[in-house]
């Protein structure tokens, strides 16, 4: 089959490997009819190389059809799923407490990580991911989401990531209607958590330095503004001057910005440059965050208020504010989405001929697989107005 594969920092090709076959009584192979890139896909591409290795196929938004099920999966021939991008087992301790992404059945405990991920380095199990032609899907028995067959691939696809992510954003805010939200950075996640937010009754702001993704949002009833020290004071003042009940990071360590980028980007070139073995003692021990949206989020949410932060971090020595965190009585929320936690609350949205989402307003390419090489450039950089692509494995451009 042919499959999206790592090659290097900033270098991903499309090859042909051998097709995934079941190996365990609860596996599913799915065949990809949808598979998404995000931007968790770009730290893969960027910072995370030193945890990656050539030839990992990856991809983790993705859903398809089933053509195998083995006898322990509830699943026939036929069958059309979401796949979620966490592997959990749907019965274990933090399973049963909606922490899917802390699944004690199938956390990657020889790197200390949380549940396996599908397509996401060997921190996360070095399972192959998704953005492929078809997928070995483990502990089937749970993760799949199966869906009816009416509607568009994309009304559903969001399901295996970026939906539950912003849900679970807004969520941990522990806002209710009439509050105000601030969000930061306007890409997929940030925009859903806006939305979404927005659909609960909340105010929200945005910022968020790409025009076309501020035009998204407003589009959606967003109060949006350009990234800078204006956007800050001009939400401020919106805010009483005390700032939104909560501000959510839907950014992460890609972020553009002036408040240690400097020191951040040298290590993290640095390490790019180092061979595996020292790199990963480097980006585990010095961190290479780039703290600018974290910093913005700190600085503009009330005090008392909340920062939910939905953008990834790594590294462990990420240097933060802890007076002012403490003098302001923030509470900081955080991590991977839980998807099956949101499934139920999110999908008769996006079922609703109504689409109170906006999701029919989202997607800006669909591509065959064969050009992920030049989409990934692509979503990194911000051409041609993407916001989000989706690969299409049977080919067809739309
Ligand atoms: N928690 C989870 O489970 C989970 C799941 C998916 C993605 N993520 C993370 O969410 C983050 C966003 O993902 P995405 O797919 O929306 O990616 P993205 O890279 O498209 O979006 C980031 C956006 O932030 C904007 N931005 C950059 N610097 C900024 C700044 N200083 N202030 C304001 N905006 C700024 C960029 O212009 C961009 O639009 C990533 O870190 C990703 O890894 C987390
Ligand atoms: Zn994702
Ligand atoms: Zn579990």
């Amino acid at each position: 089959m042919k499959a999206v594969t790592w090659q290097g920092p900033r270098k991903v090709s499309v090859e042909t490997v051998p097709d995934p076959t079941i190996q365990q009584p609860n596996d599913a192979i799915i065949e990809i009819t949808s598979t998404a890139i995000c931007g968790s896909d770009l730290h893969l591409y960027e910072v995370m190389g030193p945890f990656m290795t050539p030839g990992d196929i990856v991809g983790h938004e993705s859903m398809g059809q089933v053509v195998e099920a083995g006898p322990q999966t509830h699943l026939s021939q036929g069958d059309r799923v979401v796949v979620p991008f966490q592997i959990a087992c749907g019965d274990c301790f933090f399973c049963h407490q909606g922490l899917q992404t802390q699944c004690e059945t199938t956390q990657v405990t020889d790197q200390g990580s949380g549940a396996a991920l599908f397509g996401y380095s060997t921190l996360y199990g070095a399972v192959p991911g998704g953005q492929a032609e078809y997928l070995r899907v483990p502990h089937a028995d749970y993760g799949p989401i199966t869906v009816a067959d009416e509607l568009p691939d994309h009304r559903y696809l969001f399901l295996s990531d970026v939906l539950p992510t912003a849900w679970q954003a807004v969520a941990y805010t522990n806002r209710s209607p009439g509050d105000s939200v601030a969000v930061l950075g306007l890409g997929p996640i940030g925009q859903f958590s806006a939305r979404i937010a927005k659909h609960l009754g909340m105010t929200v702001y945005a910022i968020d330095p790409v025009p076309e993704r501020r035009a998204m949002a407003a589009r959606h009833g967003v109060l949006v503004f350009d990234h800078g020290d204006d956007s800050v004071a001009a939400i401020k003042d919106a805010t009483q001057g005390r700032g939104p009940d909560a501000v959510i990071d839907a950014v992460g360590m890609e972020a553009h910005g002036d408040n240690q980028s400097a020191l951040a980007r040298f290590a993290q070139r640095s390490v790019q440059l180092l061979p595996d073995k020292l790199g990963q003692p480097v980006m585990d021990k010095l961190g290479m965050d780039r703290l600018a949206a974290l910093y913005t989020g700190i600085d503009l949410v009330r005090r008392g208020g909340t920062l939910s932060l939905s953008g990834v971090y790594g590294g462990q020595a990420s240097p933060l504010p802890m007076l002012t965190l403490f003098d302001k009585q923030i509470q900081v929320t955080m991590g991977q989405a839980n998807v099956k936690r949101w499934v139920e609350d999110i999908l008769p949205l996006v079922e609703d001929a109504s689409d109170p989402l906006g999701v029919d307003d989202f997607v800006t390419h669909r591509l065959p697989l064969d050009e992920a090489p030049g989409a990934y450039e692509m979503f990194q950089k911000k051409e041609d107005g993407c916001i989000k692509v989706v690969l299409d494995p049977a080919g067809v451009k739309a």
